[in-house]
């Protein structure tokens, strides 16, 4: 199955980042990417295996980030590490069209646009069609990619702005610096700003938990105090916005007009605990569910707020669903998910999601995607991006994956605009198709001239990301052609000269 390279792996401009030890490679395709390890199962669980995991892999043990896509079993879909560094990837309807969506860093070869980070769409063939940032602050920020509704036509985006700011009341510089959080609501074809709303003005620095001799921030410009730090925002079906707070670890709800309606959690909470199980700690991912009357959150239970500094307030994330009645202003757990692997806290990110009868948690820097039964809450699933080994979790120098989210085959199909990909190596045909998603089979075509290759040798089924075939009984000419499972052929390959390894596209 997998190749585990126990290698240094130095290629041209990621030579910087060359420390990668697991990356899988292929003949047939340039790609070095982090194996998707499943670590158990159930039968149970997706038996045909339609799900489609959408993650980013990041973190210094990562030599070539990038959005990548895998199925329940493991195999690599599609992958792209152009993009560099992602955060959120997900497939999300904007005004009736599926898009695949994800935010990258400046500097992206793909971006092309100023800012810290900016949000792409690609559609299914795999390219970029439009690209969604905040609006003044430009620097827009990589922890919330939204699109909501009614029409899906407008996107909710995080931004952070540096401003000065008196902190002597909680012992920094009068002339302090403070990291101000901003959360907007776009219109994406047009960039209007609807909603603009800020943490300075509305969130006081008595509600943080971050402590800011400990943490040393706030006295220059550019280490500024990171009081409050949204990571997530929603918005529910009569227009008020949901915030998740990291260092203030409260949940806001805003209405329209800014003003914050209550909070949940944190130092001011205005509701009443009904049971154990409903305190969270540094949480991220904040969603309405259920017809806004339950909220779901990862919680992570610890933080790395800088790199020197961990604080654990429980001993195990988890994923947590929690009723939220908003007339007795009280909050009791419906459902909490636990990490399989190890009964462990997270440090920084995490998501929970739910598709169908299961829910989807991804535990962040723990770089885990697990599913469960959102019934019994029982473990179906779980994986980890990258190679099962405990020593690159939990670190800002291994591996992470901001959000774990999923879509299907059922629901989305990948046209990558580019034919399969293959190589001649020993005798051996190796092929690949980056993004293509209903490949059943790969048929091996040969002929004695570049333009009549057109003789079948023969059809072997897909295995994984890259297939193998025989080379055996061809002449001097192959393609190789991609067929879905009802026989259509979906593509096909430039034409290869078997003698010279040159290749015609045809
Ligand atoms: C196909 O191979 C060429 C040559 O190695 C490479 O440039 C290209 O990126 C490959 N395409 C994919 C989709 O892997
Ligand atoms: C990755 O995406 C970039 C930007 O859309 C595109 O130019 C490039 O061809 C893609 N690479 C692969 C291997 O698909
Ligand atoms: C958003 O609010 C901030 C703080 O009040 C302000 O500096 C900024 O100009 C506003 N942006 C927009 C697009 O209104
Ligand atoms: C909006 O997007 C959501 C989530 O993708 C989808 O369930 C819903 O059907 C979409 N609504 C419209 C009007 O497109
Ligand atoms: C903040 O950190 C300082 C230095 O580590 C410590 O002395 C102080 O007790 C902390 N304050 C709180 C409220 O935790
Ligand atoms: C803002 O909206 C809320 C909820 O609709 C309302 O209760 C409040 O009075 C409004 N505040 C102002 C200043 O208009
Ligand atoms: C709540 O937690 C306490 C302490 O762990 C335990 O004794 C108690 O039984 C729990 N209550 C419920 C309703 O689970
Ligand atoms: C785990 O990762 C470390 C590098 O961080 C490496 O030295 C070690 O060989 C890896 N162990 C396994 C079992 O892969
Ligand atoms: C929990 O995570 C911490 C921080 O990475 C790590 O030091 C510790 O070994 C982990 N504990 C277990 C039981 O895995
Ligand atoms: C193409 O090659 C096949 C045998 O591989 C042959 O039967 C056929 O006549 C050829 N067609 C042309 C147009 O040369
Ligand atoms: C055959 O399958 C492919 C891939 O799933 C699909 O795009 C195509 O519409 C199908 N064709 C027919 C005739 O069912
Ligand atoms: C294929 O390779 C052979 C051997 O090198 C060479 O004679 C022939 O010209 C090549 N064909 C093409 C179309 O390049």
């Amino acid at each position: 199955m997998y190749k585990l390279l126990l290698l240094v792996v130095v290629f041209g401009s990621l030579a910087l980042h060359a420390r990668a030890l697991f990356e899988t490679t292929y003949h047939s395709s340039p790609l070095t990417v982090q194996p998707f390890t499943i670590l158990g199962r159930s039968p149970l669980y997706d038996p045909d295996d339609t799900n489609l995991f959408l993650v980013c892999p990041n973190g210094g043990a990562v030599a070539a980030p990038g959005p990548a896509i895998y199925k329940s079993s493991g195999e690599l879909v599609w992958a792209n590490s152009t993009f560099g560094n992602c955060y959120d990837f997900n497939l999300q309807t904007f005004n009736g069209q599926d898009y695949l969506t994800f935010w990258v860093e400046a500097g992206s070869a793909a971006v092309g646009r100023m800012g810290a980070a900016t949000g792409l769409m690609m559609n299914s063939n795999y390219e970029v069609v439009m690209t969604v940032s905040a609006v003044n602050p430009e620097g827009t920020d990589l922890h919330e990619f939204k699109i909501v509704g009614p029409e899906n036509k407008t996107a909710l985006v995080t931004a952070v702005h540096t401003i000065p700011m008196d902190l002597s009341s909680i012992g920094g510089p009068v002339n302090g610096w403070y990291s101000n959080g901003v959360i907007q609501e776009i219109d994406i074809a047009t960039r209007t700003v609807l909603f603009n709303w800020t943490t300075f003005d509305h969130i006081g620095l008595g509600e943080s938990y971050n402590n800011i001799s400990q943490t040393g921030q706030g006295s220059t410009e550019g280490n500024p105090f990171d009081a409050v730090h949204i990571n997530s925002i929603d918005k529910d079906s009569e227009g008020n916005y949901l915030i998740s707070a990291r260092h203030s670890q409260a949940i806001y709800k805003i209405a329209a007009n800014g003003t914050i309606l209550w909070r949940l959690g944190g130092k001011m909470s205005d509701f009443t605990a009904v049971g154990n199980g409903t305190e969270f700690h540094w949480q991220h991912h904040a969603r309405w569910r259920m017809d806004d009357t339950h909220i779901s959150l990862f919680d992570d239970g610890a933080a790395v707020v800088i790199p020197t500094v961990i604080i654990v307030d429980e001993p195990v994330a988890t994923g947590k669903l929690l009723k939220v009645d908003q007339e007795a202003m009280t909050v009791s757990l419906t459902k909490q998910f636990f990490p399989g692997p190890t009964r462990n806290y997270t440090t920084a990110e995490g998501s929970i999601e739910f598709y169908g009868d299961t829910a989807l948690v991804g535990y962040g820097f723990l770089p885990w995607t697990e599913a469960y039964s959102f019934d019994t809450e029982e473990l179906l699933f779980s994986a980890v991006v990258g190679p099962n080994n405990a020593s690159l979790w939990n670190k800002n120098a291994g591996i992470s994956n901001y959000r774990a989210f999923q879509t299907s085959t059922l629901t989305f199909t990948g046209h990558p605009t580019r034919p399969p990909n293959v190589s001649v190596t020993d005798g051996d045909i190796y092929v690949s198709w980056n993004g293509a998603t209903h490949v059943a089979s790969y048929t091996l075509l040969t002929g004695s001239s570049v333009g009549n290759v057109s003789e079948i040798v023969t059809s072997v089924p897909k295995s994984g990301f890259e297939t193998q075939i025989s080379a055996e009984g061809t002449a001097e000419f192959i393609a190789v052609a991609a067929v879905a499972l009802n026989g259509t052929t979906l593509g096909k390959s430039a034409v290869y000269n078997m003698t010279d390894g040159s290749i015609t596209s045809v």
